[in-house]
């Protein structure tokens, strides 16, 4: 199948039938998160594979009390930096010099423009920042999850406090924002599953500028 044929194939599943994702499909899904770019590399976000399911049922009515959270095989949290902190930015510099083999003096004064500007900023600003970036993620393991032939479903409708609490997130300088349920369809019970998918047409959404 083309990479367009999987998008097609994809769709976010509404109803999921409790099967087992292979762990090196979820591996193969999460490093294509893991290769997902950010701003800077800072890459200010985590995952988090919630595989128990005591945990779903605690997540599932936080979050609209939506069916794919607990018969999904592996639910993924993409947690953002709740803001950018010196030791932070320092680490990724550090290991870009550590895993490269060498200094490079524009990459430092890169460093210190960073360090000088992110810290010092309104800790919203920078979680909203970081929290894109997470986004970026989450759209590569979407097309990496079509890629496998495996659901998924983007969810953003749960409570950020409710979902940071059951799993201690804010003491670990990180906040939800947004889950992905990863798992099979469940098609004799999915009202979605053979829908038409709906885009708005192409010249709706790109100008040409020749
Ligand atoms: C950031 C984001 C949040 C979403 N939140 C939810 C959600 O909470 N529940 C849900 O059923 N679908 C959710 N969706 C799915 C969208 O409604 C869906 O992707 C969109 O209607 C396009 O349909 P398709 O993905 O099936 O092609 C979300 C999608 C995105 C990208």
């Amino acid at each position: 199948m083309e990479l367009l044929d999987k998008l097609n194939w994809r769709y976010a599943a509404k109803a999921m039938n409790a099967e087992k994702v292979a762990e090196e499909k979820i591996e193969r899904i999460l490093e294509a998160a893991r290769l997902a770019p950010t701003s800077s590399g800072l890459q200010p976000f985590e995952i988090f594979v919630i595989k128990n399911q005591e945990l779903k049922e605690k997540i599932r009515p936080v979050a609209w009390n939506q069916s794919v959270i607990t018969d999904c095989s592996h639910l993924l949290v993409f947690a953002a930096w709740d803001t950018y902190t010196v030791d932070r930015i320092n680490y990724m510099f550090d290991l870009t010099n550590e895993i490269r083999g060498f200094k490079n003096e524009g990459w430092e004064k890169y460093r210190q423009m960073l360090l000088n500007s992110y810290p010092q900023k309104d800790a919203e600003e920078n979680f909203n920042h970081a929290a894109k970036q997470a986004y970026i993620a989450l759209g590569t393991a979407m097309v990496g999850a079509a890629y496998e032939k495996v659901d998924c479903t983007p969810i953003e409708g749960f409570s950020v406090d409710k979902v940071d609490e059951i799993l201690g997130l804010r003491e670990k300088g990180l906040r939800s924002t947004v889950l992905l349920p990863i798992g099979y369809r469940k098609e004799d019970n999915d009202w979605l599953v053979n829908l038409t998918k709906v885009r708005k047409p192409m010249h709706h959404l790109v100008t040409v500028m020749a």
